[in-house]
């Protein structure tokens, strides 16, 4: 197995400024502003924040309005902070300490779940490799693994400590897959089409994957020259985060760099690369990236909702194709679109933020 750097040790070791492979390229950096001072200022657009209160109301207009508001920050932003979504506040809370008390583990217990991804091993515990020829990397270490459907998960590699981790974590999933089903059944019913539409095109309960993967942020000793995860889309049909309220998220949108702010028991919701290519664009995958800082460790705990890598091809819904309104995205599959994201990237080399097809 490859030794790889933990973007943790390299925090803690005392270091007064970072290895270059972690400094962003110039025209970059002058994006990258102190997040605390971002997150004060009031002028300018902000994340839209929907109350998912009467998603599923007896009360048709109710029920209507909901859905219209949740379908126009699709459109609008594809990025947003849910309230009333369902999932119990006290279980998130789990599930944000069961992750906090992992991370808090010194680095060689946690070690013990390295992934290996060299070698497809993708679930476990892992930190950005070069891979490019800048050798850039990001200010973060990971845990990523399949949290739904129960049936594909390998619960052998998930954090024993601390002992209630399995359990929130498990249970969280299955609140997630719930709060998933509502939302693709309201954007279904945003775009004109029948409620089960968007989640059958997903693959449905038996196919869609849930994945989580927990961003652990160290401090930065120069948080102005780094990012914690580079500007990207999400390529998943649907994301859920939770964070533990400290900024970093960013949102490009209008042309410029928008912190979302942290909003008490909410989930950030993403619309990922996956809708926007079913709804033919209609719905917006946002380019994100993550800020870090000095005084404060940062640690989001990301869901990702995705098709299956090979069995369903991707492409823009008859029903959202026109004479007027062309396919925008030519048919693949989930795997062949990421490995197109990359080819495209390596091409254009790593400077440019991401643009999308
Ligand atoms: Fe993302």
């Amino acid at each position: 197995m490859v030794e790889v750097e933990r973007v943790e040790n390299l925090a803690n070791s005392g270091i007064k400024s970072i290895p270059k492979e972690y400094i962003r390229p110039k025209e970059e950096l002058e994006s990258i502003n102190d997040v605390f001072q971002e997150e004060k200022k009031e002028d300018g657009p902000q994340v839209p924040t929907i109350d998912l209160q009467n998603i599923e109301s007896e009360d048709e207009t109710i029920r209507e309005q909901c859905i219209e508001e949740l379908k126009k920050a699709a459109m609008d932003w594809g990025v947003m902070h849910l309230i009333n979504h369902g999932v119990p506040v006290d279980l998130m809370e789990r599930v944000k300490k069961a992750g906090e008390e992992f991370f808090g583990l010194p680095v060689e217990e946690k070690e013990k779940y390295a992934n290996d991804q060299a070698t497809g091993k993708i679930q476990g515990y892992g930190s950005k490799l070069a891979n490019n020829a800048s050798g850039q990397l990001e200010w973060e270490d990971y845990f990523f693994h399949l949290v739904y459907p129960e049936d594909k998960r390998d619960l052998s590699l998930w954090p024993k400590t601390p002992s209630d981790y399995v359990e929130a974590t498990s249970e969280y999933a299955k609140y997630l897959r719930l709060l998933a089903t509502k939302v693709f059944k309201a954007l279904s019913v945003g775009l004109g089409l029948e409620p089960d539409r968007l989640e059958k095109e997903v693959g449905g309960l038996e196919e869609l994957l849930l994945q989580m993967k927990i961003n652990y942020y160290p401090k930065c000793p120069q948080p102005e020259l780094a990012l914690g995860v580079e500007a990207h889309t999400d390529v998943s049909a649907l994301t859920f985060i939770l964070h533990n309220m400290v900024p970093g998220l960013q949102l490009f949108y209008e042309g410029k760099w928008v912190i979302a702010k942290c909003v008490p028991d909410s989930i950030v919701m993403h619309i990922g690369d996956t809708l926007e290519i079913l709804s033919n664009g209609k719905f917006k995958s946002i380019l994100h990236r993550g800020l870090v800082n000095k005084e404060k460790v940062r640690i989001s705990w990301a869901v990702f909702c995705e098709p299956p890598k090979d069995k369903i091809v991707l492409k823009p819904l008859p029903e959202m194709v026109s004479a007027e309104t062309p396919a925008k995205f030519p048919p693949r599959t989930f795997a062949q679109h990421i490995e197109h994201k990359l080819f495209r990237r390596n091409e254009q080399e790593e400077l440019v933020p991401e643009t999308k097809d």
